[in-house]
């Protein structure tokens, strides 16, 4: 990754040139804000999701349900043919089931499911991808994990855990891959404004008759937010930035918050 004198408040300029960038999820939310971050600093990148986009945010598109191996198995060819090579790797691909009787409620198929979308897909990414990055002796993973591995909500336990594996997973692979200079972080978002938590809110407001800002609020209000405001996806694509540059260079397994304070140490 090169480097140039100068610099500005979020990092060397043209810092990521010639980087080649593989972001899942980058169509939306926090994947797309991270896909941006990457392309403005000179990145070659792709995203990944299911539906197609006309114009993806950054970078060019792979239509891939990650939540199957095929699915994975395709955008790992397609990712590499495209970009000749993956050197930056983050796994943001991520949904929850939604269960409003609690985890009681969960079938396996939304065990499956969750494990399938928020684990199984960086796990066999990864998996694909780290024999490039073990030949060339350099390579950065990202696993996009979330608040909930620490918190667990009752209304999502089967995403709750799978995102605590994943963090698992992560610092078990960072142990194995140092070796061949390959850095492998969990960034773990708090409440970040996106698509996703609309969707939440309209559930939330939908089930409980409120008007969506009063839903947002008391989302606010209940998740405790010492900022007093929820994040943006550009603030998460920021420390992703940071944790994937020569910044970073001793960093490696271990996880990084962004939640304007709201998730508690231990
Ligand atoms: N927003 C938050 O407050 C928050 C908090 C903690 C953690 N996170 C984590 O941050 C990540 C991004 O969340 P977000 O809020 O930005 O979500 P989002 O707005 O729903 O965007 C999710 C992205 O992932 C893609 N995606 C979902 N399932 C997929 C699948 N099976 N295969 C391929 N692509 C898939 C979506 O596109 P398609 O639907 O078209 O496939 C979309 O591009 C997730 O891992 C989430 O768990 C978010």
């Amino acid at each position: 990754m090169t480097s140039t004198t100068e610099t500005s408040a979020s990092g060397p300029a043209g810092e990521f040139a010639g980087v080649r960038v593989l972001v899942t999820g980058g169509t939306k939310g926090i994947g797309a804000a991270i896909a941006i971050r990457f392309a403005e600093a000179g990145a070659d990148v792709v995203v990944a999701a299911r539906t197609p986009v006309d114009e993806p945010p950054a970078g060019k598109f792979v239509a891939a349900d990650l939540a199957t191996a095929e699915g994975t198995a395709d955008l790992a060819a397609r990712a590499t043919r495209l970009l000749g090579g993956v050197d930056v790797l983050v796994n943001n691909a991520g949904s929850q089931t939604y269960l409003p009787g609690g985890a009681l409620d969960a079938t396996d198929d939304d065990w499956y499911r969750d494990l399938d979308t928020n684990l199984m897909s960086a796990v066999r990414l990864d998996r694909a991808l780290l024999p490039g990055m073990i030949a060339r002796h350099h390579g950065v993973i990202v696993h996009i994990t979330s608040g909930q591995a620490r918190l667990p909500g009752a209304a999502s336990l089967p995403y709750a855990a799978a995102k605590a594996a994943t963090t698992v997973y992560s610092k078990g692979l960072a142990n194995e891959v140092g070796k061949h200079g390959i850095r492998v972080n969990t960034v773990v978002p708090g409440l970040i404004e996106t698509p996703a938590v609309s969707r939440r809110l309209d559930r939330i407001s939908a089930d409980s008759g409120r008007d969506a800002e009063t839903a947002r609020r008391e989302l606010i209000d209940r998740v405790g937010i010492p900022l007093g405001h929820p994040g943006r996806p550009a603030d998460v694509a920021e420390l992703v930035a940071f944790l994937s540059s020569d910044r970073a260079a001793y960093l490696t397994g271990s996880q990084y918050v962004v939640d304007g304070g709201s998730i508690p140490t231990v």
